[in-house]
């Protein structure tokens, strides 16, 4: 049960308000609950607001500038004094309906100063800062007042100096491809513009990760580097004019820095979690974290086709095929794409003829869901929209309606589309083009998931916004893309560190639905896997979502019966989960507990470096013994050569405390079942 202890204190600061001092002078101080991480809040001789973090006595973030600039009025930026001060700590635990652990634990202290302007306009702004142990997290809460109604942000002027050198994996912002790169490791002042989360390590070896928390009707942060290691928020842009209105009152998503001594403690985090609200939806009992086949690699592998006529892969034939597998080696899921009409022609970035209620004629929706029923199968229903909302949400209901009648409860979205490329209402009774995380499209999102959840569907949106915890208030948004995923190993290919690099950059903002799974190793022709067998089955523990597929086509799984039966018992659903080892870029492992049975699963992946480490089993139960199944790289496997496919699988009894040697080869993984003995 949950426990909340709060005090609060209220301090004006009038002396303050009297004249504005020539340097800058302190306003807040805040350390977190163990005292590790503190924070200073100041004004500049101009009444211009700063904040500096430190930890541990060393520079985080030096003193770095807040404030907005506004396309219908001067900036709100300079001329502060601090009118109050208010302090607040909560200590609290609470239950996510699904997810990598049970239990969050909200330990934090909290400061809101409240910053005025000088008269005549005497605006006013909040500046909320939460600590925690892991991380810290401050929004703008900006109140209702006679002199700002309507907030029209040309730009929020938020920076982050880093204060130590060191590097730092990012992707690019602000790019054609949306989230869809590959990750850099470069110094820290040679980033760009990256998207979030961005991660660094410094010099002194502290890791940071820098992301927001939820991101409700306002734009997605990309992360701007000035000079030096001084970055700013850059907002994605808006046809509107101004990249973000909102009336008065509202706040701002939070900026977060989550702070560790290593990978692992930036993994092992819940800092955007907790900034967000609880669940909104009641009773979510209805969302269930599943493992799913598809309709799908096929189309990747330009076997069949999307579009209607000879080569589609949708069809009721094909469809029936699927569930059977499913069915016989127990995935819940089906998920079927082009079964509906809008495939054909150039449907990408365009989207006008998509249908989300009629099927091809080749596709008989009702026997088919009739079938998966029978069967103990469910259909991931599938909303390629081409990026075009505009058709979508004219239809939205419907579409769910449709679905819901035939017992589809999880539809998998899709908005493939040029970042800018969305095509919107533009209120005007005409369209106009968005980005995928602009404001329009992230009241977009919240639009499908608060319909979806009317009907009890869950959503899994693809070419999406980015996460930023909103799992936690609406948990039928289970999954998402938002990086680049399986899909590319079909066409031009993944580099061998691909996947390594997401675990603690892009998986630090919540699950991906990255499709793991090809067991074959094989992409379109001349295109193989740069990943052992064992990377396969060790990603579904390193990379979460509450829904997993197994992409390769249901014959290559066949080829691999024993692979194939980890896949299906593997949870994707924990009581807990430890992050036992890693690096950024480089390697993971983890431990992961069943929330349905007494079942342990240590699992992890590799880039391009072998790696061997011990595995100490010191997190399962004292007194009992587990029979392991170890699925590991052999001492030749390599993914640069046919001894990829090489595995050993063996089973062996453990306890708590027992220590086991593991290898894992270049490109390499590794999985484990523990099975806890009656
Ligand atoms: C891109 C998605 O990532 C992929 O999974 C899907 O198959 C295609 N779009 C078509 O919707
Ligand atoms: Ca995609």
């Amino acid at each position: 049960m949950a426990t909340l202890f709060r005090s609060l204190c209220v301090l004006v600061l009038a002396w303050l308000a009297s004249s504005a001092p020539l340097l800058a002078a302190p306003v807040a101080s805040l350390k977190s609950p163990d005292q590790t991480i503190a924070l200073t809040v100041e004004l500049d001789g101009d009444g211009r607001a700063l904040y500096a973090v430190t930890r541990k006595g060393a520079p985080l973030i030096a003193p770095s500038r807040l404030g907005f600039l506004l396309t219908d009025a001067l900036p709100l930026v300079r001329g502060f004094t601090a009118a109050g001060i208010e302090t607040e700590s909560g200590d609290e635990t609470w239950e996510l309906p699904w997810g990598e652990r049970r239990f969050v634990q909200n330990r934090y202290t909290q400061v809101r100063v409240r910053l005025v302007e000088s008269a005549p306009s005497a605006r006013v702004m909040v500046l909320c800062f939460r600590l925690y142990d892991n991380g810290i997290g401050f929004r703008y809460e900006i109140p209702d007042q006679p002199n700002l109604k309507t907030m029209k942000i040309a730009e929020e002027l938020t920076e982050f100096t880093v204060a130590q050198p060191g590097s730092a994996w990012w992707i690019q912002g602000g790019e054609w491809n949306r989230y869809e790169y590959l990750y850099t490791k470069t110094p820290i002042d040679a980033v760009s513009t990256a998207h979030t989360p961005i991660t660094m390590k410094l010099g002194d070896g502290t890791h940071l990760a820098f992301h927001e928390a939820a991101l409700i009707d306002y734009a997605g942060m990309w992360f701007k580097r000035g000079d030096g290691q001084r970055f700013r928020s850059m907002l994605s842009p808006s046809s509107q004019g101004a990249k973000v209105i909102r009336d008065t009152p509202f706040a701002t998503p939070w900026r977060t820095i989550r702070i560790a001594d290593d990978a692992a403690g930036l993994y092992d985090n819940d800092l955007e979690l907790n900034l967000n609200e609880p669940n909104k939806l009641g009773d979510v009992s209805w969302v269930k974290p599943f493992k799913y086949i598809g309709i799908w690699w096929e189309m990747h592998l330009a076997r069949s086709s999307w579009a209607s006529g000879p080569k589609h892969g949708a069809t009721t034939a094909n469809a029936l095929r699927h569930i059977d597998f499913a069915a016989k080696h127990g995935f819940r899921g089906v998920l079927i794409e082009g079964w509906n009409k809008g495939w054909d022609g150039n449907w990408f970035g365009h989207g006008d003829e998509f249908d989300f209620t009629h099927a091809t004629p080749d596709f008989d929706l009702e026997a088919v869901t009739a079938y998966a029923k029978k069967k103990g199968v469910h259909l991931v229903g599938h909303h390629e929209t081409g990026g075009n909302i505009a058709v979508y949400e004219a239809q939205l209901d419907d579409a769910m309606k449709l679905y819901a009648r035939l017992g589809v409860d999880a539809v998998k979205t899709g908005y493939v589309a040029d970042a800018g490329g969305i095509i919107a209402n533009d209120g005007k009774g005409g369209t106009a083009f968005e980005w995928h995380d602009g404001q329009i499209q992230s009241r977009h999102h919240l639009k499908v998931v608060e319909t979806a959840a009317r009907y009890h569907i869950a959503i899994n949106p693809h070419e999406p916004i980015k996460d930023t915890g909103l799992r936690r208030t609406y948990p039928n948004w289970v999954s998402r893309e938002a990086a680049r995923g399986m899909e590319y190993n079909a066409w031009e290919g993944n580099p061998v560190d691909h996947d390594v690099n997401l675990v603690f950059t892009r998986m630090l903002s919540g699950p991906m639905d990255f499709t793991p799974g090809v067991l074959s190793l094989d992409g379109q022709p001349g295109h193989q896997l740069k990943s052992t067998l064992a990377h396969q089955l060790g990603l579904y523990i390193a990379l979460y979502s509450p829904i997993q597929m197994a992409a390769d086509l249901p014959e290559n799984l066949a080829k691999y019966p024993r692979e194939l039966a980890f896949i299906s018992a593997v949870p994707s659903d924990w009581a807990e989960t430890h992050t036992l080892a890693g690096e950024v870029g480089d390697y993971a492992l983890f431990a992961r507990k069943d929330r349905n049975s007494d079942d342990w699963y240590v699992g992890g992946i590799t880039g391009a470096n072998p790696r061997s480490l011990d595995v100490r089993f010191d997190f399962l139960e004292p007194g009992k013994t587990y029979r392991a199944t170890l699925y590991r790289d052999a001492a030749d496997s390599d993914y640069r050569t046919e001894a990829r496919h090489k595995i050993v699988i063996e089973t062996i009894t453990v306890k708590r405390g027992d220590v086991l040697p593991l290898t894992m080869a270049a490109g390499g993984g590794a999985a484990i079942r523990l099975v806890r003995a009656k």
